[in-house]
């Protein structure tokens, strides 16, 4: 049959763009209860990997949600567009060769896998943020958990809408009496052969 998209054949690739900015496209997928300390370390990471001249963007549940996907409730299948969306998004960003750091509750394994799907197999780190409920409650710093308690918020995420523990995280860490560089020190060891592009190619 013939390509009636010839022009995309003259697209550069994810290689050559990795090549241009010496570094490797790939999604970091953090998934973990509200108030466990996700985006902190997100951000935090995102400026680490910066000194070291990697070139990142962090994605966020609040940020999207405010934006693109404004349109969205914490309904079961708006989650699920929510993270389909999202993955698409890591996905463009990582084809441009760029690090995309998402922070999301992504609560059970359906939606994890969908990211994954979409991002590729290859692409993906998935980062457990595991501190438990109690301690993301005792922080609330958002004021959601006494909310959600007071009936004030339905399907919350961890008080009535469940929240499904990752099996087979890359990398778990409970940020419980952990200072955010120790948690960022830990993930950068373990993620810094995946960014990395000398060590790639
Ligand atoms: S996800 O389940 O679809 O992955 P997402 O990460 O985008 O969730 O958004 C979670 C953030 O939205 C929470 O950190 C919290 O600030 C806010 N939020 C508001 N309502 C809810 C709810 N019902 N469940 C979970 N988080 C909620």
């Amino acid at each position: 049959m013939k390509n009636i998209y010839p022009i995309f054949n003259n697209m550069l690739s994810k290689e050559e763009k990795e090549r241009q900015l010496h570094q490797r496209g790939v999604t970091l997928w953090f998934t973990g209860l509200s108030g466990s300390g996700k985006s902190t370390i997100a951000v935090a990471l995102e400026r680490r990997l910066a000194l070291q001249g990697v070139l990142c963007k962090v994605l966020d549940g609040d940020n999207i949600r405010s934006g693109i996907n404004s349109d969205l409730s914490f309904s079961d299948m708006d989650r699920e567009e929510n993270i389909r969306r999202t993955a698409e998004i890591c996905k463009l960003f990582n084809d441009t060769g760029i690090v995309t750091i998402a922070a999301f509750v992504s609560p059970n394994a359906y939606l994890r896998a969908l990211a994954r799907s979409i991002i590729g197999e290859g692409n993906i780190m998935e980062i457990y943020i595991s501190t438990p409920l109690a301690e993301c409650e005792r922080r609330d710093v958002k004021g959601l958990y006494a909310k959600a308690r007071q009936g004030g918020i339905t399907d919350f995420t961890g008080i009535s809408a469940r929240f499904e523990e990752p099996k087979s995280a890359d990398i778990s860490i409970d940020t419980t009496n952990r200072s955010v560089e120790s948690c960022v020190d830990e993930i950068m060891n373990r993620i810094a052969s995946r960014v990395v592009y000398e060590l790639q190619y």
